[in-house]
Formats: C-alpha cells, structure tokens, sequence
C-alpha cells in the first residue's frame, strides 16, 4: 500500500517535470504570460491604396468610420498629395481634424451637413493612401 502511494507520487512528480519542461521550451527566457492572449488585435500595414469614392469618409469627426468600412481599427495613415509627395503620419483622434471643411450638405449614406469639421481620412475619397490596420479576426 506505501509502495503504491511512492509510486503515485513518483508518477505525479515527473508528470510535473514534465509539464513544467514544455513550458520552459516554449519560454526560453522563463518570464512568459502563462494564459491565452490570442484574443487581442492583429495589426498590419497596407499600402498604396487607391482612392476610395466613398463619400463616408468625410462623414464629420466620427471615429469608428474605418470599424464600419474596414471592419477594423486604422491607428495611423498617410495621404498621397496630387502632386505625389506623401503626408507624415496621422492618428486619428490626435493630430488628424482635417484644415478644410466640408462646404455643403451631402446625401452620402452616412449623411453630413455643410459647414462639417471632418478628419484627415476625407481624402480617402480621392487620393491614394496608406493605412496601419488593426482587427480582432
Ligand atoms: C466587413 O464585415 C462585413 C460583415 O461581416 C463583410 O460583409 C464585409 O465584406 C467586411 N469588409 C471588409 C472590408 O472586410
Ligand atoms: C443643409 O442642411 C441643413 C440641416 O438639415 C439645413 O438647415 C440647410 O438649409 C441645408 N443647406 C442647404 C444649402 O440646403
């Protein structure tokens, strides 16, 4: 009956070895998050996209455009200006409300008005343009 319980524990103890073995060999460096974090955002750049002719994205300061034409998160772009010459980066929210306006009312399937504050994105419209994209797949 002792020898079974030493055995049990004995079983026990290099069922633990092992376990605790794969984990160090997926973690080399010993210091790695034990649970699954597979749920967050996968982020990748695309480029050079051609103009869009989707009157959404002047559509005012709305912030979720790109979750309804993109199904994602854009956290920074840049424009191509019609004289070729790229823009620096814009993040939407902190350096990208756009120097024009939009002049008059538009029937655009996400309506605006006249007179509207809109984001840099509005160029999305007609020009080529960059994006950092990040989903939840
Ligand atoms: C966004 O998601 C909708 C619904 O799942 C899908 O119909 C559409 O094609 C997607 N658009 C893009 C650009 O991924
Ligand atoms: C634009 O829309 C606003 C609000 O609906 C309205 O008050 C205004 O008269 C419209 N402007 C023109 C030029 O139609």
């Amino acid at each position: 009956m002792e020898n079974l319980t030493i055995l049990t524990t004995l079983c026990m103890c290099i069922v633990l070895l092992m376990v605790k073995n794969t984990a160090a060999a997926t973690c080399p460096t010993g210091d790695c998050v034990a649970y699954d974090i597979s749920t967050q955002a996968i982020c990748l750049e695309v480029s050079n996209k051609p103009s869009t002719s989707d009157c959404r994205w002047a559509a005012g300061l709305n912030i979720n455009v790109d979750q309804v034409i993109l199904n994602g998160s854009i956290v920074a772009y840049k424009i191509q200006w019609f004289s070729g010459l790229w823009s620096g980066w814009y993040v939407p929210g902190v350096n990208d409300i756009d120097g024009k306006y939009n002049p008059s009312n538009s029937t655009c399937s996400v309506p605006y008005n006249e007179n509207t504050i809109r984001r840099v994105w509005a160029y999305f419209y007609d020009h080529t343009h960059s994006y950092i994209i990040c989903k939840n797949l």
